[in-house]
């Protein structure tokens, strides 16, 4: 078992992160809350393999358990069901005491977060974390949001979890796809820090899993510490995300996230040896390595089409846009780009 601890400025909490944790939940949580109900909130497609285990965990630690099932997908994170869950929680009569349990992926866990971060004006949520990119990212660091109509993640919070439990045999039910989700934001942990988390994926993420996500963690809590509400520094975890998102926007949302994020960790890579001085041999390396993990470097859009979509993106400021260049492996920074070269950069 690995267990973390993020200090962060609003709450203190453990990352637990070990094969067949999902069966301590219970235990887990009664350390943290002294109330006597959990909502549990989790998807269609994670409730018929996982629910039952959870759920046993907290009745046998002594919760009434309450459930609340999504259908799955990023179009589930929207306001209507954000709603819905805090009527549920209403109707479920949890009080100031009692704790949500956000069980699935990256959608579940943003938007169980943000009711409990609003329910009662913030209660307890522990994250159970069942996809390696909410095992590696989403969980922790305490960001939660719903998508509006206008875009992604444009309402939510900053309310960070009471726990984590990262049970690294629930990968063994994600489909391929959703793997080579997370390995993308991975990707990009690797070269935010460079060392280890490099070397131990370049030698195959399969063999070292468990210590990746645990070095992904670390990555992620050292920079939330630092800036748990994303005034600077916590700005790095974007790098690649400026023509992610403009990818992801063009295609209407029907883009996997973390797969875009592996083409525009490169894209940046490619930016930043163009005009930032990167070394050939660092975009290089990076770039074999995201091929070796079946991942994309380039986007299927062109440059100027890229440009344009980054430009009316909601981290575009007047006539610049925030993005993440990379000096070296291991030595990122946030600036701003002009949008007029965007096109220039986004090669
Ligand atoms: N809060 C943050 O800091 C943060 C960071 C990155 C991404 N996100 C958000 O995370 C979301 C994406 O999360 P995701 O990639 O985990 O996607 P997801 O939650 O949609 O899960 C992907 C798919 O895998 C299924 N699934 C989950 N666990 C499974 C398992 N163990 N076995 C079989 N199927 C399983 C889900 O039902 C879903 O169909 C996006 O909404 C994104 O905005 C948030």
């Amino acid at each position: 078992m690995t267990s973390i601890t993020v200090n962060a400025p609003s709450g203190k909490y453990d990352v637990l992160i070990d094969e067949g944790c999902l069966l301590s939940v219970g235990a887990v949580l009664k350390k943290q809350s002294p109330g006597r109900r959990v909502a549990v909130v989790t998807d269609d497609n994670v409730a018929p393999i996982y629910l039952d285990k959870v759920e046993n965990s907290f009745r046998l630690a002594g919760f009434d358990t309450y459930t609340y099932i999504l259908k799955h997908g990023e179009a589930s994170k929207c306001g209507a069901n954000f709603l819905d869950i805090l009527e549920f929680l209403a109707s479920s009569r949890l009080d100031r005491s009692d704790a949500v349990a956000a069980l699935g992926g990256g959608v579940v866990g943003d938007i169980a977060g943000f009711a409990a971060a609003t329910y009662l004006r913030g209660i307890k949520y522990m994250q159970i974390p069942t996809t390696l990119l909410s095992m590696t990212d989403s969980s922790v660091g305490g960001k939660t949001a719903i998508d509006l109509k206008a875009g992604k993640n444009l309402a939510g919070a900053f309310w960070q979890p009471v726990s984590v439990v990262a049970d690294t045999k629930c990968l063994e039910t994600l489909p391929e796809a959703e793997i080579k989700n997370g390995l993308g934001e991975i990707l990009k942990y690797a070269v935010i820090a460079g060392g280890e988390i490099l070397e131990l994926l370049e030698d195959g993420f399969s063999r070292h899993a468990a210590r990746i996500i645990a070095l992904s963690v670390d990555i992620k809590r050292g920079i939330v510490e630092a800036d748990e509400k994303e005034a600077g520094p916590r700005r790095i975890l974007n790098l690649g995300h400026t023509p992610a998102h403009a990818a992801e926007k063009l295609s209407g949302y029907t883009f996997p996230h973390g797969v875009q994020v592996a083409a525009g960790v490169n894209t940046m890579l490619r930016a930043s040896h163009a005009k930032y001085g990167l070394g050939a041999a660092d975009a290089e390396r990076i770039e074999r390595l995201t091929r070796r993990l079946g991942l994309p470097t380039r986007f299927d859009y062109s440059p100027e089409e890229l440009a344009a979509a980054a430009a009316n993106d909601k981290k575009a400021e007047g006539s610049s846009v925030n993005a993440v260049i990379v000096r070296a492996i291991g030595k990122v920074e946030s600036v701003k780009i002009p949008v007029s070269e965007l096109k220039e950069l986004f090669i």
